[in-house]
């Protein structure tokens, strides 16, 4: 039985209950995290925390949880949840209103709500231990502020089911200017010419702990030359290898886009090392 955390009561999930009143369900008003945890143990809390407060910033919403007490309930959240691999899913809407209209209401208490679900073990980075996807790519029809962990999620939810009636995992996204911008629910890795490519942070994009991770691993780390910049339909269908970079996946290898293999279909050299950092650094990194 999974125990949730509904506004300063940990209850079963089954019996956690939000008002319809709320403003997270009439307008997905509202921001939220995804942090992994890795038997019992958190990770990147301090990103995952710091991005919190620019999604909240980003709609105008003030925390009602300081960083100490976000911390607590969330090894609580842990511990009563028996630790192991866990996704932690937190939260924070703008609360619950007598009146639905649009603009915001002078004063609101947050709804805070949080829960716990299982997660597959992490890669070490071999072949055997990779979690491929297959992809497909579309037009980006999302909105204007991608930059923001908001729950409106709704232009991701549609982008997610063009991939599930290709058979494909995830959806490979584009703008305007065939430029990548990211995949539904990840920020996306592209090696071509053996530089590994990533494109900037925009409103187009999620800035993902896991990119942000990566990209420091790898200058740490690493010898490869790496580009942060656009990287075009072209680029990445003539791909070496592609990756999709998540909390809960860290770098996860794609092996067809548009039914076509990427390279030999395999997870490729590159993945494997780069996912290898992520196994020897999963605890060390903020
Ligand atoms: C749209 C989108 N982009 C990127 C990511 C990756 O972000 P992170 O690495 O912080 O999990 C996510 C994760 O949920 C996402 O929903």
């Amino acid at each position: 039985m999974t125990t949730a955390y509904v506004n300063g009561i940990f209850t079963p999930l089954s019996e956690a209950r939000i008002s319809p009143m709320d403003r997270g369900f009439l307008f997905g008003d509202g921001v939220y995290e995804v942090i992994p945890c890795y038997g019992g143990q958190p990770v990147a809390m301090p990103y995952h925390l710091e991005r919190l407060h620019d999604s909240l910033k980003g709609i105008a919403l003030s925390p009602s949880h300081s960083d100490a007490q976000l911390h607590a309930l969330i090894d609580e959240l842990i511990h009563r949840n028996g630790g192991g691999d866990l996704g932690i899913y937190l939260q924070i809407t703008r609360g619950v209103v007598e009146r639905r209209q649009h603009a915001f209401p002078d004063k609101c208490e947050p709804t805070v709500f949080a829960y716990t679900f299982p997660i597959s073990p992490p890669s070490d980075g071999s072949i055997e231990s990779a979690t491929c996807f297959t992809t497909v790519t579309r037009p980006d029809q999302r909105w204007g502020r991608c930059h923001i962990k908001s729950t409106a999620l709704l232009g991701n939810v549609l982008h997610m089911m063009e991939a599930v009636e290709e058979n494909a995992e995830e959806v490979l996204l584009f703008n305007d200017h065939n430029q990548l911008t990211e995949a539904a629910a990840c920020n996306v890795f592209v090696v071509s010419d053996d530089i590994i490519l990533t494109p900037e942070l925009d409103h187009q994009k999620l800035p993902g702990v896991t990119r942000r991770q990566c990209l420091e691993l790898l200058a740490a780390h690493s010898d490869w030359a790496v580009e942060v910049r656009p990287v075009s339909l072209e680029e990445v269908l003539s791909a070496q290898e592609i990756w999709l970079s998540s909390s809960t996946k860290e770098l996860s290898p794609v092996v067809r886009v548009n039914g076509q293999p990427v390279n030999d279909g395999k997870p490729g050299p590159r993945w494997s090392a780069a996912q290898q950092l992520f196994h020897q650094h999963r605890f060390s990194r903020p």
